[in-house]
């Protein structure tokens, strides 16, 4: 049983037709100039974006477009130049978590007096001291960046993905309205089904920690994520979507890691699978998962097992329960329309595995996952198996 300590500050606003509160939280936290940030354009098309504009009359409001999925630093630091230039107080993210994460590092770029990148490689004293306050209105359940205070910025010219965070990144609020989950392609559902489902296992497939309560929270939003598998065929199905919505976020709010044993490594691997062959986040999970835990089945044996009792009620031997319970996360992912096999992706794995052995040893990442069991060898054998 681990001593946790745990705060999160961001004001959640769930449910639909709430976008009439908006102008109430801008007040309370004195904004004046707001940099409204979004990505493609879909919030544009679907009809959202005009709505917050009506709200937002008698603001001073400055716009900045075109955020892209996996937000890109050069993008991003336009939009710092912007806020610098027209002097923002507030910022307001509308989007997915590409949006919330792109908004998190501007709003710690625009104060900070120094080159941004050095913050996102860990050059040692570099450091956002500051942020410009911000809050989200969320288009697509997933991350769970509306109600965390991480944030992840790419660089494609470097083949880089970097994480950064830090308790000024929550953001102040986040209204989460579940309609907006009709408007998603199935693409976009999917992977949102699968980032919350894989964020959950990360926290709660390792070992088992004695803090029984985080495993029955985290076995409840598996279990619920699974209920409402059918959101990819009736995006339009509130209670589906609701239910959606708020597992993705209760996925990653901080919660369920309190007291608990974390993994993290199959975002890592993930990760470097983005920076190079630019496959969707969800699906770089879907693909390293369950070789992750093949490779590690016997320190995760025990867990493995519980989950696959608690979730797909399977019987029998121990052993074959976990095994069983690796082929059902697959099938799952599978069934959402996932391929989770690297050979199904246009990714040359020689070069792959040169650049992910690389950009470890570059970060000092040696001893990763539970008790730092996975090195470099089982990074190796963890990719080759996913061919
Ligand atoms: O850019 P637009 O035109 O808005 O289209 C987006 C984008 O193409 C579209 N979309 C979003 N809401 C929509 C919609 N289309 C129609 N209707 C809507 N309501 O969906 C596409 C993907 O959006 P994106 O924001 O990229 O998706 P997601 O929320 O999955 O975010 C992925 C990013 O978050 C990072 C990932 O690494 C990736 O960069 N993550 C952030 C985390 C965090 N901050 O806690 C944790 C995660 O593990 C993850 O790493
Ligand atoms: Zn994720």
């Amino acid at each position: 049983m681990m001593n946790f300590e745990y705060w999160n500050p961001t004001r959640v606003v769930f449910g639909s037709e709430q976008l009439n509160r908006l102008p109430e939280l801008l007040d309370e936290n004195k904004a004046q100039n707001i940099l409204v940030a979004y990505g493609g354009g879909s919030v544009k098309q679907f009809g959202l974006f005009d709505e917050i504009m009506k709200v937002l009359q008698g603001y001073k409001v400055v716009e900045f477009g075109g955020i892209e999925p996996n937000p890109q630093y050069t993008t991003l630091m336009k939009a710092v130049e912007l806020g610098r230039k027209e002097k923002i107080d507030f910022i307001l993210a509308v989007g997915g978590g590409s949006v919330i994460d792109g908004v998190k590092f501007i709003s710690g770029a625009i104060p900070y007096k120094g080159e941004p990148w050095d913050v996102l490689s860990r050059v040692e004293g570099a450091v956002f001291e500051s942020a410009v306050p911000f809050g989200t209105v969320l288009t697509i359940p997933a991350t769970g960046s509306e109600v965390n205070s991480g944030a992840v910025v790419s660089r494609k010219e470097l083949n880089e993905k970097r994480t950064m965070g830090g308790p000024q990144f929550f953001p102040r609020f986040s209204f989460c309205d579940p309609k907006v989950v009709s408007t998603l392609p199935k693409r976009q559902l999917a992977n949102g089904i699968i980032d919350a489902f894989v964020h959950t296992l990360e926290q709660y497939l390792t070992t088992e920690y004695g803090n029984l309560l985080q495993e029955r929270e985290a076995e409840a939003i598996l279990a619920t994520l699974i209920d409402v598998k059918d959101v990819v065929d009736r995006p339009d199905d509130y209670r589906l979507a609701y239910n959606f919505m708020l597992s993705a976020s209760h996925a990653l709010n901080g919660n369920l890691r309190c007291g608990a044993v974390t993994d993290w490594v199959t975002h890592m691997i993930g990760h470097e699978l983005t920076a190079l062959y630019n496959i969707d986040h969800a699906r770089t999970l879907a693909i390293i998962a369950p070789r992750l835990y093949e490779v590690q089945f016997e320190l995760k044996l025990n867990k493995l097992a519980q989950y696959g009792k608690r979730i797909f009620g399977l019987e029998g031997e121990k052993e074959e329960i976990a095994k069983r319970a690796i082929q059902k996360t697959e099938e799952f992912f599978q069934f959402l329309g996932v391929n989770t096999k690297l050979s199904e992706y246009n990714v040359d794995t020689a070069i792959l595995l040169d650049h992910v052995r690389d950009k470890f040893q570059e970060r000092g990442w040696t001893e990763l996952g539970m008790n730092g069991t996975i090195q470099w060898p089982q990074v190796e054998q963890i990719l080759k198996n996913c061919i």
